[in-house]
């Protein structure tokens, strides 16, 4: 996976008269879909920085109110900076839809608060973002929503784990920090043939590496404060997939108001023109530094879909175009003090890695999951993980490979 796949394209259009956005390449999309001018002609897409909108008269208030017209409203639920982010992002999903929200996690609400009731069950993977597992088991479960966890790489676990009561199965893949994969096609298919909905949490990857919707797949869902924005200034959320599914959710943003703020939507809509170069850039640094990795005398093991050792090289192949920013390592040697020590000691002493929890920015980050992003849960729900004391997360950036290595590499000796 040293080279990156193009993103699956639509077939190219034969008819010369059809809209040139509709079958047109991802790059395209990503630049030229989902753009509205206004009345002044802009070419780069303005900012509708207002809380509501006037209406002509009387009547066209209270037909938009009652969605008799379509129209703006009230920028909770319809402002057009967000509606073209949603529109932009939905072209390159491959999704009918897209609905934006004010965070990543405000997404996962409103996926659970639309689309689950008391009864129901989730079943999901214990290699999920720490805050949704506090999400599902704090507060699903307050209000009557059972969680089940189940492997995330063993389809036939998600088989025995459904129940007549089961609604929806919620996925994060590759996974945070271990790069473990789920099989798309498989649990996707266990999940149809049952009538439960699929959401996939594709943030680690975003469309431009990996489609969840090409797959059996309702809805796909992301932070966007990751790799959508990539440059650390926003947050944002969205899930995209079907109509009928998405305006479940999008009653929750209407109603409830986790909605997505206008600046945020027109900075994250800029943001995806250059998604495709940006995710081929991350990926081609995390590819070959992974590599570089697995010679280093100090490192016992690298964690990374593009790396023929792998264990599921070979699906990473078939379901992603490349094997994302990401990539964890085990430090060698010791007990766990002493690995905890060598770790903090790593983390302590690089120069131009940034020691920040976050990821999906330009530049690159490093991270002690087991005392951080991991750091909340017992050792014992840590280790069962295989978060141990001696792993450190990179999430590569865009700077020259070489100075990174140069880093890595004094800060390892
Ligand atoms: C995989 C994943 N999903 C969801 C979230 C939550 O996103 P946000 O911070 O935008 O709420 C994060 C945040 O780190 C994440 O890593």
């Amino acid at each position: 996976m040293a080279r990156v796949n193009p993103p699956k394209e639509p077939a190219r259009p034969t008819d010369p008269a059809a809209d040139p956005l509709e079958q047109a390449g991802f790059s395209t999309r990503a630049v030229r879909s989902g753009t509205h001018r206004s009345d002044y002609g802009e070419h780069s897409e303005a900012l509708f920085l207002t809380s509501s909108f006037v209406f002509d008269d009387a009547q066209q208030a209270a037909d938009r109110f009652q969605n008799r017209e379509a129209g703006v409203v009230y920028s909770r639920f319809t402002n057009p900076s967000v509606q073209m982010f949603e529109e932009r992002l939905a072209s390159l999903e491959g999704a009918e839809d897209c609905v934006a929200t004010a965070s990543g996690m405000s997404a996962i609400l409103s996926v659970c608060l639309g689309l689950l009731k008391a009864g129901d069950q989730i079943v999901t993977s214990a290699s999920l973002f720490g805050a949704t597992i506090q999400l599902f088991d704090n507060f699903m479960q307050k209000f009557g929503v059972g969680v089940q966890y189940v492997s995330l790489t063993d389809p036939a676990a998600w088989q025995a784990a459904m129940t007549p009561q089961t609604r929806l199965f919620y996925l994060e893949t590759p996974s945070n920090p271990l790069t473990e994969l789920a099989d798309l096609q498989a649990i996707g298919q266990i999940a149809r043939q049952a009538g439960v909905i699929t959401v996939v949490d594709n943030c680690f990857l975003t469309p431009a590496l990996q489609q969840p919707l090409a797959f059996p797949i309702d809805l796909v869902l992301h932070s966007a404060t990751k790799y959508i924005d990539g440059q650390g200034r926003v947050l944002g959320g969205a899930v995209a997939g079907p109509k009928a599914l998405v305006d479940q959710i999008r009653q929750v943003v209407r109603t409830c108001g986790p909605s997505m703020s206008p600046f945020n939507a027109w900075v994250l809509h800029k943001s995806l023109e250059t998604l495709s170069v940006r995710m081929q850039a991350h990926n081609a640094n995390a590819q070959a530094l992974a590599e570089w990795l697995e010679d280093q005398p100090a490192v016992s093991r690298v964690y990374y879909p593009g790396l023929a050792s792998h264990p599921q090289h070979a699906l990473a192949q078939r379901q992603q175009s490349g094997g994302g920013a990401v990539v964890a390592f085990e430090l060698k040697g010791g007990d766990s003090v002493e690995l905890t020590q060598k770790a903090f000691a790593l983390v302590d002493r690089v120069r131009l890695f940034s020691r920040t929890g976050n990821l999906g920015d330009t530049r690159s980050i490093i991270t002690h999951p087991a005392s951080t992003t991991h750091g909340r849960i017992s050792e014992e729900a840590r280790l069962r993980a295989g978060i141990g004391p001696g792993l450190v997360r990179l999430a590569v950036g865009l700077e020259d490979l070489r100075d990174l290595q140069l880093d890595l590499s004094q800060a390892l000796s």
